[in-house]
């Protein structure tokens, strides 16, 4: 009988039962764990050899380790108090479907290296493109992060906007320039400097009182730079940016950047799965016209970390930036994709398995279900917010996102900014919910991210109580 990946097939067969049984009770008794791990620095390192074993050890050992040793270990993002960052979550099907890419261990380079595993993810990306509402015309990709996804497409814009840097490279051509904002991921400006762009190679643009892009002043920089002889490569937009789910006018923004030829980027990272919700339509409003969208179903699609998805509307830009096949990846198949050609890596994991049963598992009508719950959970918990005199909220709140902080009488400057990293710091040691801060102008607010899948009214209610609380708990202090 072959041996199952090397292991006994009785063996696989049986720890394969205990794994899965061990993952079944973790999610069912998830509540039980603090949120965010304790331990101290070095700790897991400590209790881990030195070297590797020489003998093989059983999986009894390993699993109990795993428990021991790594758990601990663990700040659980499967929590449902789990609020800081943005609050992802995998699902079943989703881990399901983690479970057997890893069992087909596929490397989808080129379609013959497993067609399944390239149509796969083009049907899966056409569903979603189409869930979303954009237009059959974008073509997706699956990357493992935003960052991978955001660089890709300028890259593209790059080469679009100076194709002789492909053969001459930067040192000769005109500087290029990217725009954006100062509401932007930090991908943006690691990929304008790893696209050789340097730290003039990006622009923050100013923007209007909510933060989104001022398409006024985004038209005056870029005329200004194209008569000094700067190259503009592209413009990036967010919509629902990290810190507090500012959204650019991407309508307007579009605009500017058609009149004037210039590649048109949409980072909705995290938000753009809210474009299937109906009433979320005004703040995609003008995507349609992008020449790129980076999505991610690992941030807020109930898919395991990693699932970005990049939209493109002209794939051979994509192809343009990065194709390049040595001889023993020649394959002579006709009108098929090579997913290689469509970003800097060569071999990819089957990540389109985890997102196509996540897809049919739920279906279109409870994805949007549990999307518009965490969209109904974050305004219920603004409306208490804005009834309670001494806590401020970040306005709007156009997503699950809720930006707050404890604003009380006559506590400024410094003062506030520490009483609030104090209050956050309180519940995060408590273990019952993670928080994260974030600056804003110079000053402290608390991000309150809903989006775990697991997470309930009770989850956010015990959190804001548990914030409340703390007041008491640091002025005793
Ligand atoms: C709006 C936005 N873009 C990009 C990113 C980067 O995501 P990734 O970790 O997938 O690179 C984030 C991360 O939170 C984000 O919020």
């Amino acid at each position: 009988m072959p041996a199952s990946g090397g292991m006994p097939p009785g063996e696989f067969r049986e720890s394969g039962h205990r794994f899965i049984d061990w993952v079944a009770d973790y999610l069912a008794g998830i509540d039980d764990y603090p949120v965010l791990s304790r331990v101290q620095p070095g700790e897991v390192r400590d209790a881990l050899g030195r070297e590797a074993p020489q003998g093989g050890e059983t999986m009894e050992a390993l699993l109990r380790d795993f428990e021991a040793v790594v758990v601990p270990g663990i700040t659980h993002w499967n929590h449902p108090a789990f609020f800081a960052y943005f609050a992802i979550s995998g699902s079943g099907p989703g881990i399901l479907g983690e479970l057997l890419a890893a069992a087909l261990n596929v490397n989808a380079m080129v379609w013959k290296s497993s067609p399944a595993a390239t149509e796969l993810e083009e049907v899966t990306l056409d569903w979603l493109r189409s869930f979303l509402g954009l237009p059959p015309d974008f073509v997706g990709t699956i990357n493992d992060t935003a960052s991978t996804s955001t660089f890709s497409a300028l890259a593209a814009a790059r080469e679009r906007a100076l194709p002789e840097a492909r053969e001459r490279g930067l040192a000769r051509a005109p500087p290029g320039r990217v725009y954006t904002t100062a509401e932007a991921h930090s991908s943006v400006l690691k990929a304008a400097h790893a696209l050789g762009l340097g730290r003039e190679g990006a622009r923050v643009v100013p923007t209007g009182p909510l933060r989104g892009m001022d398409p006024a002043a985004l038209a005056d920089a870029i005329d200004r730079d194209v008569t000094s002889g700067v190259r503009p490569l592209a413009v990036v937009t967010t919509i629902g940016s990290t810190s507090i789910n500012a959204v650019d006018p991407v309508g307007a923004i579009a605009e500017v950047a058609d009149e004037r030829g210039i590649w048109l980027h949409v980072d909705a990272a995290y938000a753009g799965v809210a474009a299937a919700l109906s009433a979320m339509a005004p703040h995609f409003a003008g995507w349609e016209r992008a020449d790129s969208i980076v999505i991610n179903p690992h941030k807020w699609l109930f898919t395991p970390v990693d699932c970005s998805v990049l939209y493109v509307r002209d794939p051979a830009a994509l192809r343009a930036a990065f194709s390049l096949t040595p001889a023993y990846l020649e394959t002579g198949e006709q009108g098929v994709t090579h997913l290689m050609d469509h970003g800097l890596a060569l071999g990819r994991r089957f990540r389109a398995l985890k997102l196509w049963f996540v897809m049919r598992y739920f279906g279109q009508r409870g994805l949007r279900a549990h999307l518009a719950r965490h969209v109904a959970l974050a305004r219920r918990l603004a409306e208490r917010i804005d009834g309670e005199e001494e806590w401020e909220r970040w306005r709007p709140t156009p997503f699950s996102l809720v930006v707050l902080r404890h604003a009380p009488p006559g506590v400024r400057g410094a003062r506030r900014d520490a009483l609030n990293l104090a209050l956050m710091d309180q519940v995060n040691r408590s273990g019952t919910a993670f928080l994260a801060q974030t600056v804003i102008d110079g000053e402290t607010w608390l991000r309150f991210a809903i989006g775990n899948i697991h997470t309930r009214a009770e989850h956010v209610d015990a959190t804001w109580k548990a914030l409340r609380d703390a007041v008491r708990a640091v002025a005793a202090d």
